[in-house]
């Protein structure tokens, strides 16, 4: 740390709201402390979701017992307002909903009740495309609701996972942000870090930055603040409709371009201003940070707009805040976000991950997958 700029120092400029460090000055290692969050944070996308069926139990205990800082999860809520974990706008790629529900099967998860939802297979799925990996307990693995990934990340008396919960597609649950507040209030995931606990060497689940919440959304990030102002939020960033302006009007299907994906990677913003104009409404709305996409070495469908450029990291970093970069799974892209300056990953590889960040899991996945029954 740079003898100008102390970490209690840093700490003051936070407390006071001001977190203008220069860019020669901004210590992340101090700026993430301050907030509770491991620096670099390995968060696990949907959980351990290259190894195992995305958001069920598999995923979600397998990237708890590997080590990683966090389980992310996608958020909805059900017809009877239940919240639970679910990336798509319907069941189809991730369920049986279409030989369960055949003429529901294109309904907004929104339109099922728990109880319906809890019928459907959210395992079988993964072991029809990726037979490498498929494994026969799969099969009938559940959707999961809040209450349930809360009583996981809980559950490793030696590994306590924080939880990184994004608001997705907040304009369909109104009220969501007030929901989740409840919600991780009954169940103390809002109460203030214990000292004791929060020392402990047991990981973030126990400390102050044990939930982050993120969301795409300028709104709901608003609503975030309103609900739960003390708890750490990051806005998502990537550049196209509802965010970062981009650069050229030219759409996917005027482009020529077959592969979306590589139509995304070729995308960026309008303008520096541009980029920046989102960082500062990100800062003034009380984020702590920002979770921009990054361009793949190998492409494919998690691969969008590299918004992880070194001067777009150093002036995220220049306002006080930090990079989550998602969605990363390779070592050579680990390497290059990191050397770009990112603070922590979103990574379906958890295991990975943590072997790149020199803190490999003590067993195996499959191991760790088979201590879990799976
Ligand atoms: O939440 C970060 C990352 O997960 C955003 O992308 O579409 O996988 O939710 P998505
Ligand atoms: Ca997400």
């Amino acid at each position: 740390m740079p003898a100008t700029f102390t970490k209690s120092a840093l700490m003051l400029s936070l407390m006071l709201g001001l977190g203008q460090a220069h860019a020669a000055q901004t210590d992340v290692n101090a700026l993430a402390a301050a907030h509770g969050i491991p620096h670099p944070a390995v968060i696990a996308h949907r959980g351990a979701s290259f190894d195992a069926p995305e958001s069920t139990a598999a995923s979600y205990k397998l990237a708890r017992d590997l080590g990683a800082d966090y389980l992310e999860m996608d958020l909805q809520r059900s017809k009877d307002g239940v919240l639970f974990a679910l990336h798509d706008n319907n069941l189809q790629r991730t369920t049986d909903v279409a030989t369960k529900f055949p003429e529901r099967k294109d309904s907004p998860a929104t339109a099922f009740t728990m109880a319906e939802l809890k019928t459907l297979d959210a395992g079988s799925w993964y072991n029809k495309a990726y037979p490498d990996r498929a494994r026969p307990t799969y099969a009938g693995l559940k959707i999961l609701t809040l209450d349930e990934i809360i009583d996981i990340a809980q559950a490793n008396p030696k590994h306590k996972p924080g939880l990184y919960i994004e608001t997705k597609e907040p304009q369909l649950f109104p009220g969501i942000e007030h929901d989740l507040k409840e919600k991780l209030h009954d169940r103390g995931w809002l109460s203030p870090a214990g000292s004791k606990l929060a020392k402990s060497e047991l990981g973030v689940g126990q400390g102050k930055g044990k939930v982050i919440l993120q969301t795409f959304e300028k709104n709901s990030l608003e609503l975030l603040q309103k609900e739960m102002p003390q708890v750490p939020k990051i806005l998502l960033l990537w550049v196209g409709e509802g965010s970062i302006e981009p650069k050229s009007k030219v759409t996917f299907s005027e482009s020529g371009e077959k592969d979306k994906n590589v139509f995304y990677g070729k995308q960026e913003p309008k303008s520096e201003a541009e980029f920046k104009q989102w960082v500062d409404f990100a800062k003034a709305q009380g984020a702590i940070g920002t979770g921009p996409s990054a361009k793949l070495t190998k492409g494919g469908d998690q691969s969008y707009s590299d918004l992880v450029q070194p001067w777009m990291n150093q002036y995220t970093h220049d306002q006080g805040m930090l990079v989550h970069v998602y969605t990363v799974d390779e070592p050579v892209d680990f390497e290059k976000v990191m050397a770009a300056g990112v603070d922590g990953i979103f990574t379906n590889r958890a295991s990975e991950l943590l072997k790149f960040y020199k803190r490999p899991a003590a067993a195996s996945v499959d191991q760790v997958l088979k201590n879990n029954g799976f």
